[in-house]
């Protein structure tokens, strides 16, 4: 193999399809893509003619058409099992459109082996041991650029001349929202709750009843579990940011629709940016699909670092999911250690 080579560069193929499905995205969306760390959108110039090539559009998909490997943010029929508070049927999950895309990272397979202890999250687990492969390499090595504003993306809500809003400002342009269906049942709009500088933030889907009554996100039986896993990690609620995707209550726990999530996704994006934590940790197919505009299912995507703006994101089941499927602790606690690694936390310790 020449050392030139795509190959040589970008080895295995799970990443060379990621790129070949930004290359459709970005021709797709006409060029308003694209933030990735400077080294690697060199990198990526560099060998774009190669990988053009290689990864020709065939002639059977026009560019109105979807790609055909997980189109973009395109329907995905997960099971219940994937989904947070919902327990309606699922529904098709679309990406607003014209939006720009953060570049997905290379995910890294397999995802976890088997985590140290306590899937329960009643009480911090007693050793902390994670297998080399399940390091998150890549998003360490993104960090090193400092997360830039995407070139060509539309103001952030509450962001005046360009800088980054403070929370304060997103929630004051958030106002009394009408921009959804969704104010019209809720009893109180879930902006979020917690530290405005937090380094960890978790993404939820939406307020349940106990949140839209109180204002308050994750106050329920999801919640307290949410809580329970936040403490094993060594930290409290009130030092992490815990916020949602739709900030209003959909109608019976149903899932949140494409033009609620529409409609306030920029709200989120713009919550993020204010923060910029280190560590984002999508709690469900809803949050993870939406931030990093990904119709991977959850049970595919969780336990892989992604990066989202610059921000190592971690993809992990809801609370809600596994409050229902309690076995699965033990694959969302690998996910929640691999995190507590990059701040130095191992299961033994409460810093
Ligand atoms: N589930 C969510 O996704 N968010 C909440 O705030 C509560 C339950």
């Amino acid at each position: 193999m020449n050392d030139d080579s795509p190959e040589a560069s970008l080895d295995m193929s799970a990443v060379l399809e990621d790129v070949r499905r930004h290359l459709l995205w970005q021709e797709d969306a006409a060029g308003r893509v694209l933030m990735i760390d400077a080294k690697a959108a060199a990198e990526l110039q560099r060998l774009t003619p190669s990988l053009r090539s290689r990864f020709a559009r065939p002639a059977s998909e026009s560019p109105q058409s979807p790609a055909p490997v997980e189109p973009r943010p395109a329907a995905v029929a997960e099971p219940a099992a994937d989904r947070g508070v919902a327990q309606a049927p699922t529904r098709p999950m679309e990406a607003p459109a014209g939006a720009p895309v953060a570049a997905a990272a290379p995910t890294q397979r397999p995802p976890a082996p088997p985590p140290a202890a306590r899937p329960g999250f009643s009480s911090p687990p007693a050793s902390a041991s994670r297998a080399p492969s399940a390091r998150p390499a890549a998003p360490g090595m993104l960090l090193d650029v400092p997360p830039q504003p995407s070139p060509g993306a539309a103001p952030l809500p509450g962001a005046v001349d360009g800088e980054r809003p403070t929370l304060d400002q997103v929630r004051r342009e958030l106002g009394d929202c009408r921009r959804c269906k969704l104010c019209t049942g809720r009893k109180n709009i879930v902006f979020g709750s917690g530290n405005p500088r937090a380094q960890l933030v978790f993404v939820g889907e939406g307020p349940g009843e106990n949140e839209d009554l109180q204002g308050v996100p994750f106050v329920g039986a999801a919640g307290e579990l949410l809580t329970k896993m936040i403490e094993a990690m060594g930290f409290r609620r009130d030092d992490v940011y815990i916020c949602n995707v739709v900030k209003c209550r959909p109608p019976g726990n149903r899932n949140p629709e494409p033009d609620e999530i529409q409609a306030c996704e920029p709200f989120l994006r713009a919550q993020l940016a204010a923060i910029q934590p280190k560590v984002v940790v999508a709690l469900g197919k809803f949050a993870a699909q939406t931030l990093l505009r990904d119709s991977t299912p959850i049970t595919r995507m969780r336990g892989n670092w992604r990066v989202y703006e610059g921000i190592q994101l971690m993809p992990t089941f809801h609370p809600a999911y596994l409050l229902r499927n309690p076995a699965e602790k033990r694959n969302a606690w690998a996910d929640l250690q691999a995190v507590m690694k990059v701040f130095g936390k191992n299961p033994g310790s409460r810093a």
